[in-house]
């Protein structure tokens, strides 16, 4: 397996040693490039992805990514120029982001919920597509536009893959969380094509839901879902709360997923490079094994992936209050767990 690796800034460097430690326990042959890029290149040089590197990128089997941003660079720079160029570039159309509540962790929710749903977010299109801009700038009169762009082809490809999810998982169910209340013409072609997806999914059930009642139920009443299909913009805030009331942050995993296999995926941690912790060696690698986890599903070696995940449940079911919190003692169990 031919890995890139951009452990990236803040605790992105920390997480992603401890998942390339469980990693290489796990698949010993596996060939690692790392890649130098973020905050402290670009102070550097002012480069954020040459062309010769994205080139290079394209020539491995996946990437595994830490995180990006730095409260030293301007927002936006690094997350635009770098991560979110990754994405459109290497056409990652599924955002797959699984939300799990694993025995023996403590959710920050009232009562015995069961939280087993898997969020696929949109990647490459909506409020993210960079469409829009600043009219009469600097003026009182100045005009802000966000253009959410969201095409036939690009959601068709998106529902249809998680209708295919769903249709393999227990329950068989689908929510399309949106704003169709609102967002008149991306509402009615989100609907029109999860209806006319469904058609070919007769088993698949299929519900509906405002993205603000859906902030309600995922708090109240997560069971209720199972699959969400929903836009990037939706997608990325749904998927923070998702991973807050299923144990934390610290344990939210994420693919970036060219389904037609054409460029390599990407696999990261939901967070971001969380600099009130960084080099404190406190942040949770939970997050960032499990995409191991999901990449190692991507690439066809579910035995390997399996092996990954069981030691993850078996450490969360049994962590000593005392070992969450440090970095490397978590990465260091979950290693021996996973290879042994
Ligand atoms: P964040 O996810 O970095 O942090 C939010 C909170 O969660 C912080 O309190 C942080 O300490 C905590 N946290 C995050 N990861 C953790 C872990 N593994 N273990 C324990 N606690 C953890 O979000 P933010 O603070 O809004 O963003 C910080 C920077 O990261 C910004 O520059 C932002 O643009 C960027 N960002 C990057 C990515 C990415 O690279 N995929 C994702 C989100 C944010
Ligand atoms: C995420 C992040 C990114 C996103 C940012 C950093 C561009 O929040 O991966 O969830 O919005 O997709
Ligand atoms: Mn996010």
């Amino acid at each position: 397996m031919k890995l890139a690796v951009i452990p990236g800034d803040g605790i992105g460097p920390e997480v992603v040693a401890e998942g390339l430690k469980v990693l290489t326990g796990v698949i010993p042959q596996v060939e690692i490039s790392t890649y130098d890029l973020g905050a402290s290149r670009w102070h550097r040089t002012g480069e954020l992805l040459p062309d010769s590197v994205l080139r290079e990128l394209r020539g491995h089997d996946a990437i595994l990514l830490g995180a990006v941003g730095d409260p030293t660079v301007p927002a936006g720079i690094l997350e635009r120029g770098l991560l979110l160029r990754i994405r459109f570039e290497l056409d990652h159309h599924v955002n797959l982001r699984p939300a799990r509540l694993y025995p023996g962790v403590t959710g920050p929710l009232a009562g015995d919920q069961s939280i087993d749903l898997v969020v696929v977010r949109e990647g490459t299109e909506g409020p993210y597509a960079g469409a829009g801009g600043l009219l009469r700038k600097d003026s009182p009169h100045e005009i802000a536009t966000e253009v959410s762009v969201n095409t036939y082809f690009g959601v068709e490809r998106v529902v249809r893959n998680a209708f295919e999810r769903a249709n393999r998982r227990a329950r068989k169910h689908l929510t399309l969380v949106h704003k169709t209340n609102v967002l008149a013409y991306s509402g009615q072609l989100w609907s029109r094509v999860v209806e006319e997806v469904s058609m070919e999914y007769p088993d698949v059930a299929v519900a509906y839901c405002h993205i603000d009642a859906a902030m309600i139920y995922l708090v109240t009443d997560p069971g209720r879902f199972d699959v969400i299909v929903t836009d990037n913009l939706f997608g990325d805030i749904i998927t923070d709360l998702a991973a807050a009331v299923s144990g934390g942050i610290g344990l939210a995993a994420s693919g970036n997923l060219d389904v037609s296999r054409t460029n390599p995926s990407m696999f990261e941690p939901v967070h971001g490079s969380a600099p009130d912790i960084a080099g404190t060696g406190t942040a949770d690698p939970t997050a960032t094994v499990l995409s191991i986890a999901l990449l190692l599903d991507h690439l066809g070696m579910p035995d390997s992936a399996r092996r990954v995940e069981a030691a993850i449940a078996f450490d969360l079911a049994t962590r000593q209050p005392g070992s969450v919190g440090r970095t490397q003692a978590v990465g260091d169990r979950l290693a021996a767990l996973a290879s042994s």
